[in-house]
């Protein structure tokens, strides 16, 4: 989840987009919300890239580090935050290096047409990380789409147009999944 703010939607958008992978790819989501890691800025002395096996000086960065290790790909849903994604996400990322590089990654965005420069300044981020982005981006429109208490109305109405970029983007992330690390699947 690329959003903690309070009164977030990322929960109800994640909550949709899980139940848009195809029942045949074969791989299993996790929800995995920054709110339970809290990393601060100013706390670790070495370079992520040069921090082996998780060794990080900070318990806090030792339990970051270790659930994304733990991942063999990523969906990273991200809200547009003026023009660019939120920095909370890249903290996030920024804290380690090697539990990402390799792994390939769907990113999903949102906002008002779609978050699509977040989609596209986070995929600058990830080829820099040397992270394996599949080709297709869904960006999910949230202008005039009913909202209710600061929720969406209904997101399956919302973002139906979408489904159809969700499924290939979790294909091409299957793909990505059964070809060995740093092997492009095509
Ligand atoms: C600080 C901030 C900046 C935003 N900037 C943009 C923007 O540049 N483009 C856009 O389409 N929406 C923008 N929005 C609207 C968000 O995309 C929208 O509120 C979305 O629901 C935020 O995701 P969240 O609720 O999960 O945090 C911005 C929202 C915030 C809080």
């Amino acid at each position: 989840l690329g959003s903690v703010r309070a009164g977030r939607i990322c929960p109800q958008v994640a909550r949709w987009v899980a139940q848009c992978v195809p029942q045949d790819v074969d791989f299993e989501l996790e929800t995995v919300d920054l709110r339970d890691y809290h990393l601060p800025y100013d706390d670790e002395s070495a370079l992520p890239a040069h921090v082996k096996d998780g060794a990080y000086e900070q318990p806090h960065t030792r339990a970051w580090s270790a659930k994304v290790a733990s991942a063999s790909g990523f969906v990273l849903l991200t809200p547009q935050y003026n023009w660019s994604f939120p920095a909370i996400l890249k903290n996030a990322i920024d804290h380690l290096y090697h539990e990402w590089s390799g792994k390939p990654a769907v990113i999903v965005s949102y906002g008002s047409r779609g978050g699509g420069k977040a989609a596209g300044h986070l995929r600058q981020v990830l080829d820099g990380l040397r992270m394996r982005a599949v080709a297709t981006m869904p960006a999910l429109p949230l202008a005039g789409k009913p909202m209710v208490d600061g929720q969406l109305a209904d997101p399956g109405a919302a973002f139906a147009d979408c489904v159809p970029a969700l499924e290939a983007a979790f294909r091409e992330l299957g793909a990505e999944l059964r070809a060995p690390v740093g092997t492009p699947s095509a």
